[in-house]
């Protein structure tokens, strides 16, 4: 007995930065990830992307194991500067003609491709620029989707635009830990989100518009569900009023109203509007409604979130974590419940479609004496938070997919490579793949559409 319906999508995602390498061949431009990599201190013991798990060269064989795991499909990033190496103006055939290929033999393994337009590694170019807090940079990237467009676009047609706004724009312009390492004041990081929002909006013209068949736009932010700490209608409506406001302090850029209100609603909340005051973004006419440019989908990655139960007059009070509690390698708590809220807070409120665009965990994995990579905890983990998402769905929450993060060991941003995510074990000095556990019993639960979830329960 399974409530994934038969369209169920099963999938697992990467990112260009994370797992390409050939940072400096090709014709490849420089991205901003490239730069900070080489910033002393900037990235765990100095780990840099420039190799990676050498996907742009052993692209082929990478395929070869989706295929092995029965994926149906696979969620990629494209690199803007491997595309444009200067961010806009001439085109690197060679950085497209690499996408065109791993485009191809994904089809050919029968894997859908779901293309990701931007995760993370802008142009060094067009960040001299001004990046994102030059309003033009809406324009660089509507051009950048339509020539990406123009080319993969007859095979591909899934799409989204921009990968977790809120953690490009806090960790890469406030907090100065992601790339470009800046620490701009509130205003700026406020501008640079509006440009950033003006950019999705403006790319799903693009991609409509360039599509030469039909084609499903969407993007994908991050949450952190709030958990109704019991099922009472108190808990459960402090918990979504918490999920939906711009709270005072370090977490309000963390909201999701701030940033998922103008897609779908064409506005900024107020509360939001009233916390940053005199901070918040000019907004020229036409902005919103290019922000809202109405989508297909919305992809949510979810990895962890907070419990809340109501306190005095229903106001959400935040619950700590159980002494004890389950994390992972991470440190992130383990918080299976965040799929099955996560996803039916996000459609009460905006009622699109959605896939989990990522979900997982790091694991201290190591290659046993037996040669494989055993990691029941990344089974456990995702068996949990699938069962819960399975919930949400037998709850009436459309749910059309779901993509495991990562189907490889990879570049962890300011990790570096201590982390490990992936569901094939990467050793980074042979750039040997091993399938871990967890790899071949995903495969089972594809095949069996979610059933295996439920063995032995
Ligand atoms: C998300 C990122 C992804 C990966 C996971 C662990 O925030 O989108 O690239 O780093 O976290």
């Amino acid at each position: 007995m399974t409530h994934f319906p038969p369209s169920f999508v099963w999938g697992a995602a990467a990112a260009s930065y994370q797992i390409e390498g050939a940072a400096y061949e090709d014709g490849k431009g420089l991205s901003i990830w490239d730069m900070l990599c080489r910033k002393p201190g900037a990235i765990w013991e100095g780990h840099t992307g420039d190799l990676a798990c050498d996907h742009y060269h052993r692209c082929a064989e990478d395929v070869a194991l989706m295929r092995q795991l029965g994926l149906q499909a696979y969620r990629f990033s494209i690199s803007w500067p491997r595309v444009l190496p200067e961010g806009t103006g001439k085109v690197n055939p060679s950085g497209l003609g690499f996408y065109d290929r791993l485009v191809d033999s994904l089809l050919e393994a029968g894997v859908a491709p779901y293309a990701t337009l931007f995760h993370w590694d802008f142009p060094y170019a067009l960040y001299c620029k001004g990046g994102w807090l030059n309003r033009d940079s809406a324009d660089w990237f509507a051009n950048y989707a339509r020539v990406v467009v123009e080319a993969l676009g007859d095979r591909v047609r899934d799409w989204m635009t921009l990968n977790e706004i809120q953690v490009f724009v806090g960790m890469g312009h406030l907090d100065g830990e992601h790339a470009p390492g800046d620490k701009l004041g509130m205003p700026e990081v406020l501008r640079v989100g509006h440009h950033a929002l003006l950019a999705h909006g403006k790319a799903v013209q693009a991609i409509r518009a360039a599509s030469p068949g039909p084609c499903r736009v969407g993007w994908a932010p991050t949450i952190f569900p709030l958990i109704p700490m019991t099922k009472s209608p108190e808990d459960v409506a402090a918990a979504r009023l918490a999920m939906f406001s711009v709270p005072e302090g370090d977490y309000a850029l963390w909201s999701s109203s701030w940033w998922l209100d103008p897609v779908f609603f064409g506005r900024y909340p107020e509360d939001g509007l009233r916390v940053f005051a005199s901070a918040a973004p000019p907004v020229e006419s036409g902005d919103m409604e290019t922000i809202a440019e109405p989508l297909d989908f919305c992809g949510f990655n979810i990895y962890q979130g907070r419990r809340v139960q109501a306190g005095p007059e229903g106001y959400p009070v935040v619950v700590p974590h159980a002494t004890g509690y389950a994390k992972t390698s991470y440190d992130w708590a383990v918080m299976p419940e965040t799929l099955y809220w996560g996803p039916r807070f996000m459609y009460e409120r905006y009622g699109v479609p959605l896939f989990i665009t990522e979900n997982g965990l790091a694991n201290a994995d190591w290659i046993s004496l037996d040669g494989a990579v055993h990691d029941p905890q990344r089974i456990d983990f995702t068996r949990r938070y699938l069962l819960a998402l399975e919930r949400a769905i037998a709850d009436g929450v459309d749910v059309r997919g779901y993509f495991h993060w990562s189907l490889m060991d990879n570049f962890e941003w300011a990790q570096g490579y201590r982390e490990r995510f992936g569901l094939i074990f990467v050793d980074y000095a042979t750039q040997q793949r091993v399938l871990k556990d967890s790899a071949t019993w995903y495969r089972d639960v594809i095949a069996s559409n979610g059933v295996k979830l439920h063995e032995g329960l």
